[in-house]
């Protein structure tokens, strides 16, 4: 879905599909670097790290492996609780693996900060976490995230995986919501 699709329902086009893909290309350069020699599992969290995730790994010349998580934080409406419920767990053993969480957005930070811990408590030898973007002002919980894309302002996103009811996903930008959507 482009941009003259949904137009009418964004004030504007935050990051363009460009823009994301030449971000990908030159994380996956620090990735292969930094992995080199290594075994490495990506570990995406659904649904909205689905758009990162297919073209991330792609990206990386190197072999890998990547599973799936999903996850739910209890909390009320939109706002998460940093209490987390696993509803798909990964199929991987993560004794001496490398683990590389991947996300679409770090908002509070409760999520990954959670995530990242329970990770490390199955015996991984590292956890690091990539995520496309972040909202530094929405931080709750400092997550030390080695691989970023962008620091982005505390707006209502969507696009390139990120919904919102579930719709725009498939929008090959990200873009700003308009609040008549939401309001
Ligand atoms: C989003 C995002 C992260 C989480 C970040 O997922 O993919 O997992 O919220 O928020 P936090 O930093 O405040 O914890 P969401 O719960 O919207 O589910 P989705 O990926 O299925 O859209």
């Amino acid at each position: 879905m482009d941009y003259s699709d949904i137009a009418g329902d964004l004030t504007e086009v935050l990051l363009t599909e460009q823009q994301i893909h030449d971000k990908i290309e030159e994380l996956a350069r620090r990735i292969e670097t930094d992995y080199a020699g290594r075994n490495i599992l990506l570990v995406g969290v659904l649904k909205g790290a689905v758009m990162v995730m297919a073209d991330l790994a792609r990206a990386l010349k190197m072999p890998l492996e990547m599973d799936w998580m999903a996850v739910s934080s209890y909390g009320s409406g939109t706002q998460s609780s940093g209490v987390v419920r696993i509803l798909k767990d990964l199929d991987t053993d993560l004794h001496d693996r490398n683990v590389l969480i991947v996300e679409d957005i770090i908002d509070s930070g409760l999520t990954l900060s959670w995530l990242r811990a329970n990770l490390e408590s199955r015996g991984a030898e590292s956890v690091e976490i990539c995520a496309l973007l972040r909202k530094p002002e929405a931080a709750k919980v400092h997550v030390d995230v080695k691989y970023e894309g962008f620091s982005i302002p505390n707006a209502f996103v969507v696009g390139y995986g990120l919904d919102f009811a579930e719709k725009y996903r498939n929008f090959r930008d990200i873009g700003v919501l308009a609040p008549h959507v939401y309001a």
